[in-house]
């Protein structure tokens, strides 16, 4: 929620700002309520200057106004698209924020959770407010510690600045070290001042930050992605640290100010382009690389014995051994991955396996301890409530596996043992390519976990993996369908809700299908297990109500015999169904009034096929309302506050 760039060069150009607005369109998926940069120019004995550009919503307006008033070359640049938390997407609330001088701006991500005391102590102070957020109170605050003449300067060099230059950029760092320990809450925060218009200091607590090492140039990001294309040398920065970024060199610090010595990772994930390659939105293109994202991540798992492979595994096998209970945490769309995933774990390796939305575990007091295994499954890794769930679990004492998309994120930096999904970058708010991938990684850790704990002989796995190695052309032969799909969501542009039902690992299929159409569409749509109808939801249909219901194979009769009875039942009282059901299951054909196919798969395989139809109608859905596809009203892809 809410991304942030920086840029630091030796010299003026127009490189800052092309950099941070590059990088921006790169995390607009983060929030798009508003966007703004701040820039320095000149040398600090000639005049240097500070300008602020923002506008209200998406990054194509910053755009219009940055070319409407050209900015002059510059030396360091930051910028901020934002995701409104306090204050209305308005422009005074728009980052970056600047001191009562215009001479000092901050851009920041998270939530200072005492920002009213801390306002109420400024203000009497004198310090005048224009927005309503928490942010400027933080820009005060710096401001005060950097002109503060008793506060000591930092002790330590930054590279490149010299003379007046690093004077005052060492004073810059010890600011942002004497107020961070008086905020409360969780923040990324990137500042600049035109007294030192060489130096970006920054810091970050429970919100990310990813230093870019370039040449005679350094890149700051909310995410990698940020600079992708421009470098593969990261550095990360940890909790609680403040870093001093020139252009000629990093400094990384402990809370007390010492230099702490810099942890480098590769970020090849980064050099994908994050383009649209033909596509007209992020999401049909990111739907049609599913197939690549499911085989790349069960890629490469399995060695010449026939065993499978994690990425990082700091979990002893013993305790993988001797865990007694396993809890999936996550959010939204992964939370789904993590339903699917119950049904194969608990079948192959004989464990019980617990959901949760992250944000409800860790208030309910779960039984957690040494032998709970907790898999946190996130695509961005960044997930605010899913940290503070894994967090909370490992203070319990239990292990965390990671399944996260996003290398170096922290979620796969504060876990025990890291599974990655190869999904790629995915741009879309709405998230379909890495629910696959997920659901993919939760089979290869659940074969993983079955072979060491002895449920399953090798050969077995291997006879599994093989299976799962032929559902991405499986996908494929779904996606080369999709025309027909399309068509009928064209044809329903008239609908006002939908009802998704579904059985076994159908029923997490039928929440995403409606996740989908609710995101994109914003229309009222409810999953319901199959077998709940009679229940209920029944009571819900009438003439003409759609209902999508995702058919079981009818291999397994107990499941699917069920099912079948459910479209007769909602078809008897004017439901018009559409069905998604096995290729050759001509059971469905009377009772449906439009069938989507899915080839032949072994069952728990099954979501990552059924899944597809969802995603494509819920997204020509959307497109032919008129909303916008990849940016859907009031969402963000990351969602990095509580
Ligand atoms: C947000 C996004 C969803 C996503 C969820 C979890 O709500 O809009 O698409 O499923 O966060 O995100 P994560 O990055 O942890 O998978």
């Amino acid at each position: 929620m809410c991304g942030i760039v920086g840029h630091v060069a030796r010299s003026c150009s127009t490189r800052p700002l092309e950099v941070v607005m590059d990088g921006l369109s790169r995390l607009e998926y983060r929030g798009y309520d508003s966007a703004g940069v701040a820039l320095t120019h000149g040398e600090v004995d000639d005049g240097s200057e500070l300008t602020v550009v923002k506008a209200v919503g998406k990054l194509t307006n910053l755009r219009a106004a940055l070319a409407e008033t050209p900015t002059a070359p510059s030396r360091s640049a930051i910028g901020h698209t934002r995701w409104a938390t306090h204050g209305q997407p308005t422009l005074v609330n728009a980052h970056p924020h600047v001191s009562m001088d215009h001479r000092l701006a901050l851009v920041h991500n998270g939530i200072i959770e005492n920002a009213d005391v801390l306002r109420a102590e400024l203000r009497a102070e004198g310090y005048r407010f224009v927005s309503e957020t928490d942010t400027e109170v933080v820009v005060h605050l710096l401001d005060r510690a950097f002109h503060d003449a008793d506060l000591p300067a930092w002790e330590g060099e930054l590279a490149g600045l010299t003379g007046p230059d690093s004077d005052r950029g060492r004073a810059l760092v010890a600011a942002m070290l004497a107020i961070t320990p008086h905020l409360q809450g969780t923040y990324t925060l990137l500042a600049l001042s035109e007294e030192v218009p060489g130096l970006i200091v920054a810091a970050r607590r429970s919100s990310p930050l990813v230093i870019g090492v370039g040449e005679g140039e350094n890149f700051l990001g909310s995410d990698a992605l940020a600079f992708a294309s421009r470098t593969t040398d990261a550095v990360e920065v940890g909790q609680d640290q403040v870093v001093g970024v020139t252009a000629e060199g990093i400094v990384v610090l402990d809370k007390e100010g010492a230099v702490l010595e810099p942890h480098h990772f590769s970020v090849d994930f980064a050099r994908e382009r994050a383009t649209k390659e033909g596509w007209s939105t992020f999401m049909e293109k990111e739907i049609h690389e599913q197939p690549r994202a499911v085989a790349a991540t069960i890629a490469d798992r399995l060695d010449a014995t026939g065993h499978l492979a994690l990425d990082e595994l700091r979990i002893p096998e013993s305790i993988l051994r001797g865990a007694d209970k396993m809890i999936i945490v996550a959010c939204g769309t992964a939370s789904y991955a993590g339903l699917v995933a119950r049904y194969a774990i608990e079948h192959w390796c004989r464990i019980p396996v617990e959901v949760e939305l992250a944000h409800e575990f860790r208030y309910r007091d779960p039984v957690v301890n040494e032998k709970t295994l907790v898999v946190a499954i996130s695509q961005s890794g960044e997930t605010m409530d899913t940290i503070m769930a894994i967090r909370h679990a490992r203070e319990q004492g239990a292990r965390v596996i990671a399944i996260v998309n996003t290398p170096g994120s922290t979620i796969s930096r504060e876990s025990d043992a890291v599974l990655l999904t190869h999904a790629g970058p995915e741009i879309a708010v709405a998230s379909t390519k890495a629910f696959t991938a997920q659901i993919a990684a939760t089979y290869v850790l659940g074969l993983y976990l079955a072979q060491v704990r002895g449920n399953k002989y090798a050969d077995e796995v291997e006879d599994y993996m093989e299976k799962l190695e032929r559902v991405p052309e499986a996908i494929q032969w779904v996606l080369d369908r999709a025309e027909s799909v399309r068509q009928v969501a064209r044809s329903m542009a008239d609908i006002d809700s939908m009802i998704y039902l579904g059985r076994h690992v159908g029923y997490p299929v039928a929440l995403e299908g409606a996740l989908k159409l609710k995101e994109l569409c914003y229309i009222h749509a409810e999953g319901f297990a199959a077998g709940e109808l009679k229940h209920g939801p029944i009571a819900l249909i009438d003439e003409g109500q759609p209902v999508m219901i995702i058919v079981p194979t009818p291999r397994r009769p107990e499941l699917h015999n069920k099912v079948v009875s459910n479209i007769q039942e909602v078809r008897a009282r004017g439901a018009r169904t559409l069905v998604v059901a096995e290729e050759g299951d001509t059971s469905v054909d009377e009772y449906a009034e439009i069938v989507f196919r899915v080839p032949r798969t072994p069952t728990l395989y099954m979501p990552l096929l059924t899944v597809v139809p969802l995603q494509i109608f819920a997204c020509e859905l959307a497109a032919t309302m008129g909303h916008d596809v990849d940016q859907p009203r009031n969402l963000a892809k990351s969602v990095t506050v509580e």
